[in-house]
């Protein structure tokens, strides 16, 4: 996560990292793609990630805030679906083919966790990514 913020300052991003957890053993690759993937999202169409890194006894949790318009309650899972984008994005300008978060969340669930979203009650999505802690 550190890593994505430096290389994102560089970019003039913003981003923000908060929070620690535990070191554990997983698919460096994987990750990191399921990662960019939300973070690219907060920034496409959220303008900024507030990123929070914490953790139970058995879980890391990583939870990316952004400050957009979030999705809309009944379309919430749907986004999930390949290939599916809302209304307003479709006729954005900012690219986009609809594969980020089901790759996302393949990966997540391919590593024994999950990415769930929800509209935060003070505006924006959050997108959240729990992994099973293994060491
Ligand atoms: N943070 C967000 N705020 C608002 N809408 C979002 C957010 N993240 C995703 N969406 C909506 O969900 C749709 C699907 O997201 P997804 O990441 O799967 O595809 P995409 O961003 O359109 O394309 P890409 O394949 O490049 O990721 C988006 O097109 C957008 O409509
Ligand atoms: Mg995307």
């Amino acid at each position: 996560m550190h890593s994505f913020a430096e290389d994102a300052k560089e970019c003039g991003d913003v981003i923000k990292v908060s929070g620690n957890a535990h070191p554990m053993r997983l698919q460096p690759l994987a990750i990191r793609r399921c990662l960019n993937n939300l973070i690219e999202n907060a920034l496409r169409y959220g303008e900024k990630a507030d990123i929070v890194i914490g953790e139970t006894d058995d879980e890391v949790v990583i939870s990316i805030r952004d400050a957009g318009p979030g999705i809309p309650e009944d379309k919430l899972e749907a986004v999930f679906t390949p290939f599916y984008r809302l209304e307003a994005s479709r006729s954005r300008h900012t690219g986009g083919i609809g594969l980020g978060l089901s790759i996302a969340r393949d990966m997540a669930r391919k590593q024994g966790g999950d990415i769930t979203l929800k509209n935060a009650p003070e505006g924006g999505l959050v997108a959240t990514l729990v992994l099973p802690k293994q060491y």
